[in-house]
């Protein structure tokens, strides 16, 4: 279920312009692919400094999925902990783990729970993986589901290729991937290869780190885009059931809030995003660097997956 709930037509501004659209209708609650949990189309990341009382105006807003990422700011953790206490069975809960030693797996999900004043998390997303994530790793994860610590696993990785065995792996019900508009690969590399049911979707970096906002990379001619309409373009993909955000403070939550009253982008809008995210990405493309983890992940399984590719979108 990923259809805009219907409501009357209403219009939409996006920097293009104001266009009236019978598609302007806001994004509605939707179920986060197989796992059945009920969210709404916006995600909330721990990582940017949102004060507690934003996080729960936000709740009170329809988001349902939280993030308490690599960054665990104070304040976020507030505000998770104020909502859980009143409404707990009606929030999403996704922590991170990057550990790469099945055995510090519990101590980490521990550490969250604790923090949190949680029993359990609803979402464990083994992080940053762009290779295959080793047996032990997923075995471990799962023992935690057994003693009812995590409810679902996900995986999250840059290495849109890989996803091929994320998804073939029954126990992954939930799948963390980069889309927006500079890099629109998972259109081609993920999204037709879903399973059925299919899992749930969340993607990140929907402003592509602030770039595809930055007049600096802007092709001459083209209005800029906002961070509201960066959240409606990965959200006009209805493979995407969550799109993360990572508003710092009141101003940025109400932008990407308005990308949820404002509703999926049309044709002419996608068109003009796509333009703008090919000329960013042209501006700023980086040499493919390798990160530390992947090192390890290379030494420690001798598996050799290609390079990441992120040239191609
Ligand atoms: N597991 C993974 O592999 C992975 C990968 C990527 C992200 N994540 C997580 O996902 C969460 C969300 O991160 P994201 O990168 O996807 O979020 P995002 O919302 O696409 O990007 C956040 C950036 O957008 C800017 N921004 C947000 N709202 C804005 C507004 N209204 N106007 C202008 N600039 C605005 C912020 O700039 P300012 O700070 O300057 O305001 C910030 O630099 C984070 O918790 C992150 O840790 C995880």
């Amino acid at each position: 279920m990923n259809a805009a709930s219907s409501s009357p037509s209403s219009s939409s501004s996006s920097s293009l312009g104001t266009v009236t659209a019978t598609a302007a209708a806001p994004f509605g609650t939707r179920l986060l692919g197989r796992t059945g949990l009920s969210v709404g189309p916006l995600g909330l990341g721990s990582s940017y400094g949102l004060p507690g009382s934003e996080v729960e105006r936000a709740f009170e807003r329809g988001v349902r999925f939280f993030l308490w990422g690599s960054r665990r700011r104070a304040g976020f953790g507030e505000g998770l902990r104020a909502i859980a206490k009143r409404r707990r069975e009606d929030m999403v809960i996704a922590i991170q783990s990057y550990t790469r030693m099945a055995s510090l797996m519990p101590w980490s999900v521990d550490r969250a729970l604790k923090a949190l004043g949680t029993d359990y998390v609803d979402v464990l997303g083994l992080a940053w993986w762009n290779g295959p994530v080793p047996q032990r790793l997923i075995d471990a994860a799962l023992r935690l589901r057994d003693k009812g610590k995590i409810r679902h696993l996900m995986i999250s990785g840059h290495h849109r290729p890989t996803f091929d065995r994320f998804i073939a792996d029954p126990a992954v019900d939930l799948l963390m991937l980069r889309y927006n508009a500079a890099h629109p690969g998972a259109e081609r590399e993920i999204f037709p290869r879903l399973g059925a049911p299919r899992q749930g979707t969340i993607a990140f970096t929907a402003t592509r780190w602030g770039t595809l906002m930055d007049p600096r990379y802007l092709p001459a001619g083209e209005p800029p885009p906002r961070a509201t309409d960066c959240y409606r373009f990965a959200l006009s993909n209805p493979n995407v059931d969550v799109c993360l955000s990572g508003p710092k403070d009141a101003r940025e939550l109400d932008a990407a809030l308005d990308a949820v009253s404002e509703g999926p982008m049309d044709e002419a809008e996608l068109a003009w995003m796509r333009r703008v995210g090919a000329a960013v990405r042209a501006s700023t493309v980086k040499k493919s660097q390798i990160s530390a983890l992947e090192i390890i992940d290379k030494l420690a399984s001798f598996s050799f997956c290609g390079p990441k590719q992120l040239t191609s979108g």
